[in-house]
Order: structure tokens, then sequence, then C-alpha cells
């Protein structure tokens, strides 16, 4: 059986790490089973794309579509024309999408549109939120999608109350966290972590690129001063998002402990993560990071598609509520925040179960 996979963007290549090397363990024990990896090129810099396939170990793509930047139509206009392509060229028996991007929804549109199963690995997670292009990426692409892999039960329940059948829908847990777990022992000090002389647990990690976040110079300026104000002189590593990066050349925003630095890889990262004494974000991913590493994280935005993360997890959301902010850095300044616990099926081996679901399903 022939499976294209596809990757755009930085949180889709830790997604798909682990799903190819189940593939070519498969593969090794003789089963009926190889991949075509496609980058769309949505993500192109060295440190986006290249540190990720390096550290994680992920083959060279076999093809690079390099569609590269543009408004959101142009981009995904551009992905679905260079993946109608390569499916036209390279036929397949399914189509693995990963996480909510616009390389995810482009590319499912294409492979449905071309008879090709879609199998969507992280599906049916909801913010509620349609200002965020993640949303549509995640609604359209799961109302076109064939196979369902899950991460929480309360994704697999939304599934359901779309009407997808339980027969196409697999809880199998979380394959960001099959890549985290896989690479503790293995993370790396980043340079800054000497210059800067930082001590475990005593400082902050920051990472902010979402339009809603980033986009306006006023609501930006007034998020990085109120977030430095509470910070109380403790270490702030913020490294800096491309989106993030054209908004900063536009102002003249230093303050003596917030370090800019540029994006770092997936090893570095997570040493800065694992030592942390909180981290402060717009992201979602790293919220599951956190909460799996039992580090306080405090996001910027007003809703979760991920609800685990604050309920079992460490994640508190705070969105621009002042009331909500002040409780958490005061849990933060006197050491109370809440303890994560474990969540279930995040255990390392979701992107085994996936492939076999996968193989079970196409040798009936
Ligand atoms: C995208 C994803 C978002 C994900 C994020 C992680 C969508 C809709 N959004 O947002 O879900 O959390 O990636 O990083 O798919 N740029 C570069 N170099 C690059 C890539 C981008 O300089 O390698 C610049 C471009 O000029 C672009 C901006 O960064 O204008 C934003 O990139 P884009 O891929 O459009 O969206 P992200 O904000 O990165």
């Amino acid at each position: 059986m022939k499976i294209t996979i596809v990757a755009g963007a930085r949180p889709n290549f830790m997604k798909i790490a682990p799903i190819i090397h189940a593939i070519q363990n498969n593969k090794k024990q003789g089963k009926d089973i190889s991949f075509r990896l496609v980058h769309t090129g949505q993500h192109y810099d060295k440190n986006l794309s290249d540190t990720f396939f390096e550290e994680l170990e992920i083959p060279d793509p076999h093809n690079n579509l390099n569609v590269h930047s543009g408004t959101q139509a142009e981009q995904t206009g551009a992905i679905m024309i260079g993946f109608e392509k390569e499916l036209e060229e390279f036929p397949t028996d399914l189509v693995i999408v990963v996480g909510d991007v616009n390389s995810t929804m482009a590319c499912a549109i294409v492979a449905k549109k071309a008879h090709v199963k879609v199998a969507h690995i992280e599906a049916g997670i909801r913010s509620g939120d349609l200002k965020m292009p993640e949303e549509i990426n995640r609604m359209v692409t799961d109302s076109i999608t064939d196979y369902f892999f899950t991460t929480s039960q309360k994704a697999s329940e939304n599934l359901a109350v779309l009407g997808v059948s339980k027969d196409q829908t697999f809880f199998v847990g979380n394959v960001m966290i099959d890549t985290l777990l896989k690479n503790i022992p293995r993370l790396i000090k980043p340079t800054i972590w000497n210059e800067l002389a930082l001590i475990n647990n005593n400082y902050y990690l920051l990472t902010l690129h979402r339009p809603s976040n980033v986009d306006s110079l006023n609501s930006f300026t007034d998020l990085l001063n109120l977030i430095v104000l509470k910070s109380k002189g403790k270490p702030i590593i913020f490294p800096v998002h491309p989106r993030t990066k054209k908004i900063l050349e536009k102002s003249n925003l230093n303050f003596k402990n917030l370090h800019y630095v540029s994006p770092l890889g997936y090893l570095s990262f997570i040493y800065l993560v694992k030592n942390a004494k909180a981290i402060f974000t717009d992201s979602g991913g790293i919220t599951e990071e956190a909460s799996v590493l039992n580090v306080p994280c405090i996001t910027f935005r007003d809703s979760t598609e991920r609800p685990e993360t604050c309920e079992l997890g460490t994640n508190f959301l705070v969105g621009n509520d002042k009331d909500k902010i002040d409780y958490a850095f005061n849990k933060l300044d006197s050491d109370n925040w809440k303890k994560g616990t474990s969540i279930p099926l995040w255990d390392g081996k979701a992107a085994t179960r996936i492939i076999d679901h996968i193989i079970n399903i196409y040798n009936g």
C-alpha cells in the first residue's frame, strides 16, 4: 500500500516524524507499506523547516512544492495546484494530512477531488473561534476526511456530533507527544543558556505568533509591556517567529529582561520549555508539551481547541482579561500552580496505533 504524507509548516514536522518511523518499522517487518513525503514549502526558512528534519530524523521529502508565503488564498491555491500535479504523477492509496495549517486543508481538498482517501491526524479538535484560519482549516478538512485519528475523547465526540461514523473515528493519542517523549533524552542546551547564565526554574519562555496578537502594533505593544511588568525582572526568552519579527522591526520595544532570539530547533526549544518556570504563549502545540512536562503555561488566547490541556494539564487561558492575568501571575509568584495529570493515551505510542489501524483498514 502506498501512502502520501503531507507536511508544510513547523508544527507539522513533529507530527509526521513518528508516523514515518512507524511506517519504516512495519516495512522492516515485511509489511506491504511505503510512503512518499511531500513538503509543500509553506515554511521554508532553515530554522523553521530543515533543522526539524535533521533533528527529528525525518527523511528528505520526495517532492517539495516550494509554495512559500502569500495571502491565505494565494498560499492555499499554490499548494492545491502543486499537490494536484503530485497526485497525477504519483498515484497513491491514501493521503495523510496532520494538524490544521493551510497545507492540511489544501491537500485534503485536492486528494478528495482526485478520489483518493484522506486520513486526518489530530482530527475533531475545535476552538469555536472562526477568526483563526486554523479553525476553518480544521472544519473543512474534517468535512471531507475518510479516517479520523483523534487526540482526545472530546475530539471524537465533536466528530460524532457532526455525524461522523464511529467506524471512521479512531482515538489514538497524540503524535506530537510521541515526538516529545522520544526526544527528552536528546535535548540540547541552547547557546543562550550560558550566555545569559540561565538557571532552572528561574526564567520564562515566551512565544507569540497569532495574527490576533502580533498583527496590530498597539495590541502587541500592550501585551509585551504587560508580560514584562508581570515577570518582575526575571529573564524572558522570546524566540521570534517571522510573522512577529515583522512587527518588532516596526517598533522599538526593548526591555532589559526580554531577550529576543531567532526561532530555535526542536531539541533546544524543548530544553527551554522543560526547565522554564513558566511558558507564556499563544500556540496550541506548546500547551500540550508544557502540560506533559508539567510546566505552568499561560495562554494569551480566549479559547482553545485543546481543552484537556486546561482540564488535565498545566494550561490556563487568560486572553487579554486583566483579572485572569493577575490571578495567573499571583499563582506563579506564589509557586502555587496546578499540577499536570496524565492525559489519556498521550503515551508515546499514537503513531504505532495509527499505522496499525491503517494496515487493518487496507488489509480488511
Ligand atoms: C502557520 C500556521 C499556524 C502555525 C504556524 C507555526 C496556517 C494558517 N498557520 O502560521 O497554524 O501555528 O505556522 O509557525 O497555516 N515566513 C518566513 N519564513 C518561513 C515561513 C513564513 O519568513 O519559513 C513568514 C512569511 O513572510 C509569512 C509569515 O511568516 O508572511 C507567516 O507565515 P505563514 O506560513 O503564512 O503562517 P504562520 O503565521 O507561520
